[in-house]
Order: C-alpha cells, then structure tokens, then sequence
C-alpha cells in the first residue's frame, strides 16, 4: 500500500536531562515543518547559540528560530501562561515572531503549585528530586485528580470559576493544614489575572493533535523535541527522583495525540559525561578535583535554576537502558571538546552492587544506592578541535576509539558528534 513520504524524527534526553537537546534540535529543525514539545514545562531549558547569540528557551520548541517550522505545545506540556507570554515577548524583542500553536488540552501551572512545589519538596526532604519549583509535580498530580486547569479552560469564565474553585480550595487546603506551606494569592486574583493570560494567548490555543494530524496525512515532516532525560522519566528514571512526566519516546503519541506506526529517527543526546541537577543517588559522581575542572569548562550551571550540575564520568548502565526504552535509532555524543586535556576517562560498563556484576539499572532503592561504578578506563585526548568543518574520520584517534567503546558496549551508532556549543560546531558521520 501507497502511503504519502512521512517524516517523523525525536530527539530526546539520554540521561539526566542538560544534554543539549537544544542544540541538536535547532541543527535538525530548519528543514522540518513542525517542532513540537510533548512533555514537561518550563522546568526544561533549552539553550541555542547561533553567531554568538544565546537563546535560552523553556517552553517554545528550539525551532523557533527558523522561519520555516510551525511551533507546537502539545497537550502533555504543562505550561505556565505567564512564563510563555515572557519567552514570546523576549523572542520578539529580538525579531522573532514565533509561529505557534498551544495544545487547547494543554494543563496550566497556576500558583498554588508552586506553592505546593516548594511545601512538597521540604516534606519529601531527601526522597524528593530537588525540584525546579516550577509547580511541575502538583501541576500532573491535579491533572490526575482531575481538576486541573486546562488552557481552553481559561477563554470559558463561567468554567473557570467553576474549576479553579474546586481546585484552589484543594490545594490551599492541602498545602496550609497538611504541610505547613502558605499560599500567596488568592482565589479572586488568580481568577481574574489568569483569564487576562487566557485573553493574550487565546490566537494560539488550538487543537494541537488536529493540527498534527493533518500534517501527517499531507507528509509534512515533524520533529519532537523531548525535555528532561531518560533517568527523570517517572517511570523508567530513578524514582522518585525524577520529574513527573514521560520523558521516553513513547509518550510521544499521548503527549501530543498523533498516532504513528513508524519513527524514522530517534535520536538520544548525551553528554561525552554525565551532569544532575538535584537530588538522587549518582554512581559516576566525581568528587575531587576533576568535577570542579569539568564544571568550569563546560560551563555546567542549570539553564533553568542556575545551580551549580553535579559530574560524573560516562555511566554506560544508563545508556544501555536509555537505547532500550527509547528504541534509539542512534546517538548524537556532546561536548567531547570539554575533556580535552584529561589523560584517562573512566567509562562506567556495569555496577557493583552487593558483589555482583549488575548491568541493568536495578528498581530496588536499596541496591542502586549501593552500587559501585564498574570502570575501563580509556585514553584521553588533546587536540580536538572545536572547527565545525571537520570530518568524522578525522576525529582524533582516541575520541574515535572512545565512541567506538560506547557503540560496543550499548549496540548503538554515534552518528552526530557535537565539538562546541554554536549552531555548526556539529559533525555528521
Ligand atoms: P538541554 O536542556 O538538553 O537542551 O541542554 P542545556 O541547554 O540545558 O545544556 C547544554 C549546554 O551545553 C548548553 O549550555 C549548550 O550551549 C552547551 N553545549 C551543547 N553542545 C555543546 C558542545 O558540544 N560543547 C560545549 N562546550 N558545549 C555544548
Ligand atoms: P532539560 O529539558 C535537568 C530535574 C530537577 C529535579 C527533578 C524534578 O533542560 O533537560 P521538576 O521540577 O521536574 O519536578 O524536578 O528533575 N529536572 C531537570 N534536570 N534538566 C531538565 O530539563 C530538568 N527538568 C527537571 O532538577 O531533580
Ligand atoms: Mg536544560
């Protein structure tokens, strides 16, 4: 059977989130029709650098910045109205008119989830993730009880009232008696500030899924932009310590209501090494002096949130799963210019735990805490350049051996190896 040329490709977080999406997105998107986020919230930020200039993105997929692809916030997004009217205002400003369409299904973070974030984490103390604070946990806990608000509901006043009502007094309530928070607006502020967003974002709410649908049956090409990474997915991650979405390939077609039978290309980013942001156990951690070298140079401080990222070393347990639950298609391998100079990297290629050679990621708490990197240790490098005209075969020797380590041990092909943060600092294999 016939089927008109189809284009589907994902880029999505392997490991802890930060592993330059952004840029790896921005590369591919100038050619694709539709970007689209289905996930997250503005917990993610996504930074492009082209001719030296930053954008840091939070909610706007990372094709904004071409005149060609159409942007779409899909309904698994969480989005906060008053950060998006932000991000599009600071685009303009600097004359970008974003193309944009906003999933009308799409929840809406309202104030008292950041409340509730805030009063969440303390009461979760050293079980929590160490949150963004961007009220992204209680924003999924209300869509899942079910009186969460949702973008259309904010162009209808009558069902407004009706929903923010039931759903204020729920968390006022929760937050004030159950875990000694405060919430700091009130009902009728939020319900009059909040229809004022839905009044300046109402050209962009649309039935997403509609949108994609049509796109689909007419071949047009769609990119997904996933946010966060494999490890944060809230089931697949290190739970708890994770975010509260589905971060894997597979909430593709929940979190934006296309459905597919085929995925040209999944392509998973990773760090040359592994950065956190927050809390949760780090087998790879590096402690000493070389976390603070790596820091520096990668200049590793959150997008979002502006803390400092803990560092590890390369932990191939968690590519391995990353590869699995994806169905990756290939890698695109980040920053290999930051370990420059370092004469031997450690690559972790399985955990110690209680004695055992452990390949997996264990479900058991108890035993991922315990478990000790397993480390081969390989030569570093000096000289890679960070010239965006170079061949893959003319990578240095060590960093061709070191990604061919990777490929041999988690049975999947680098074919985008990325030498700086700018737009062309990318080579194709
Ligand atoms: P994202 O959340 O996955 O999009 O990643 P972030 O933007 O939060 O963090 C990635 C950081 O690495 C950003 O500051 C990028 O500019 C930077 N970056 C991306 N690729 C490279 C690279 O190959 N080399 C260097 N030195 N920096 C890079
Ligand atoms: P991008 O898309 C890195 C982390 C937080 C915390 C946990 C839960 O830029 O890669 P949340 O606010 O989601 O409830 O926090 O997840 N986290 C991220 N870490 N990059 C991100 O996004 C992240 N989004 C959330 O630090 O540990
Ligand atoms: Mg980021």
């Amino acid at each position: 059977m016939n089927s008109p040329t189809q284009n589907i490709s994902v880029i999505v977080g392997a490991q802890w989130g930060d592993e330059g999406k952004g840029k790896i997105t921005d590369f591919f998107a100038g050619d694709t029709d539709y970007v689209v986020r289905f996930q997250g919230g503005n917990n993610a930020g996504h930074t492009v650098i082209v001719n030296d200039e930053v954008f840091k993105l939070h909610l706007i997929p990372s094709g904004v910045l071409y005149s060609k692809p159409v942007s779409i916030i899909g309904n698994g997004v969480v989005v906060d109205p008053k950060v998006l009217i932000n991000e599009i205002g600071e685009l303009q400003k600097r004359g970008i008119d974003p193309n944009l369409s906003v999933s009308d299904r799409a929840h809406v973070i309202m104030p008292y989830h950041i409340d509730m974030d805030a009063a969440l984490t303390q009461h979760q103390d050293q079980l929590a993730a160490g949150s963004t604070k961007r009220g992204i946990a209680p924003v999924y806990a209300d869509k899942m009880y079910r009186h969460g608000i949702r973008m259309i509901d904010l162009l209808e006043p009558e069902v407004f009232k009706e929903k923010l009502t039931k759903a204020y007094t729920f968390n006022k309530n929760l937050i004030e008696q159950a875990l000694g928070g405060k919430v700091a607006m009130s009902l009728d502020a939020i319900y009059s500030e909040y229809l004022g967003y839905g009044e300046r974002l109402k050209k962009y709410i649309a039935d997403t899924a509609v949108i994609l649908y049509e796109a689909k049956k007419s071949g047009k090409s769609i990119l997904f932009e996933g946010a966060q990474g494999t490890s944060l997915d809230v089931d697949h991650g290190i739970y708890p310590h994770t975010t509260s979405s589905n971060t894997i390939a597979g909430g593709i077609a929940s979190g934006s209501g296309l459905s597919f039978t085929k995925i040209d290309k999944i392509i998973g980013v990773a760090k040359a090494y592994v950065t956190r942001v927050g809390i949760s156990p780090f087998p790879t951690e590096i402690d000493d002096n070389f976390a603070k070298l790596i820091r520096d140079k990668g200049d590793e401080y959150g997008t979002t949130t502006g803390r400092p990222r803990r560092v590890g070393w390369l932990d191939l347990v968690q590519l391995r799963q990353t590869v699995r639950v994806h169905g990756l298609t290939e890698i695109a391998l980040i920053k290999l210019d930051v370990l420059n100079g370092i004469a031997e990297l450690p690559v972790c290629t399985a955990y110690n735990i209680n004695g055992k050679k452990i390949n997996e990621i264990p479900a058991s708490l108890t035993e991922y805490r315990s478990a000790t990197p397993v480390y081969n240790t390989l030569p570093g490098w000096k000289t890679l350049s960070s010239d965006p005209d170079q061949d893959f075969k003319t990578l240095p020797k060590n960093v061709l051996n070191y990604i061919d380590f990777i490929e041999h041990e988690i049975d999947c092909r680098i074919t985008i190896v990325s030498v700086g943060p700018q737009r062309h600092q990318t080579v194709l294999r």
